[in-house]
């Protein structure tokens, strides 16, 4: 069974994009893993340096670079033509930046996304990593009824733990209208310092305190900046790179 691994938050840069990355460089050493951008700002299609246009035409002279997220969500069928290698280990379907007014024209109880996670099942797939932008959709909705465990990364912040909560509510309204069980924590990202530790400490004794990861992302932003101008995390040892290597065997402890 694909295990599908939504990241959220409705907080905007709480490293969601950064730890769909990672996460999905890590279980594709041993496992095949495809991550899908739903965020129009396609950050993560960027990253993964997949060309949004090149000149591959498919069987209907369609240039295969610009099959998106979009295109499959319109119709499973292009979903193989939308898949695209990349140089990290995962595949992808890339991102489109009309996602945003994609979203409030898709119809409501539409499952089009639950469908394309079931097409990609189907092709093999064993570990699904979705990136979110920082706002709810519909997709939101439709990403936790498939969800195996989503992830929460938030900094050490009322406001973070306040997204954090939000989405926990949805969760627990999903699994008890769809009768099926997934997992959802908080991720502590950009830790550093005594006053984030303090923080963590009240999130950690606050009734929720068991859905907080027993693990920190610490800030470490000079490794970051230069994965994303292509020296991948997991390829050296630095602050960032021992702790998703940490999350990503605390994952897999959990039956990820
Ligand atoms: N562990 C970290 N330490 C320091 N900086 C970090 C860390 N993780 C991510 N960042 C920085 O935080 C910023 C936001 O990261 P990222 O794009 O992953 O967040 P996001 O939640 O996906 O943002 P958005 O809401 O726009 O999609 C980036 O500039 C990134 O370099
Ligand atoms: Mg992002």
């Amino acid at each position: 069974m694909i295990k599908v691994l939504p990241v959220i938050n409705i907080k905007g840069g709480v490293a969601k994009t950064t730890t769909a990355f990672n996460l999905a460089m890590l279980f594709s050493q041993d496992r095949k893993t495809i991550v899908i951008d739903l965020d129009g700002q396609c950050d993560l299609t960027r990253r993964a340096k997949v060309k949004y246009k090149n000149d591959l035409v498919d069987e209907d002279g369609v240039a295969v670079a610009k099959k998106t997220i979009i295109d499959c969500l319109k119709n499973p069928k292009k979903i193989k033509s939308a898949i695209r290698k990349t140089r990290y280990g995962f595949d992808l379907i890339s991102g489109d930046e009309g996602l945003y007014g994609f979203e409030k024209t898709a119809q409501e109880g539409n499952t089009a996304l639950a469908e394309v996670i079931k097409t990609l099942e189907g092709y093999g797939y064993e570990i699904c990593v979705l990136d979110f932008s920082p706002s709810y959709s519909k997709f939101t909705i439709e990403a936790l009824t498939s969800a195996t465990f989503v992830i929460v990364p938030g900094e050490a912040s009322d406001k973070s733990f306040k997204g954090f909560k939000r989405i926990l509510n949805m969760a627990i309204e999903i699994m008890k209208n769809t009768k099926r069980q997934f997992l959802v924590g908080f991720l502590p990202v950009k830790i550093s310092g005594k006053s984030d530790l303090e923080t963590l400490e009240e999130f950690r004794s606050s009734p929720l305190g068991g859905l907080v990861l027993p693990l920190v992302i610490r800030d470490d932003k000079t490794n970051i900046r230069r994965s994303e101008k292509g020296r991948p995390l997991v390829k050296r040892s630095c602050k960032a790179s021992d702790d998703y290597r940490e999350l990503y065997s605390y994952l897999k402890k959990r039956g990820i």
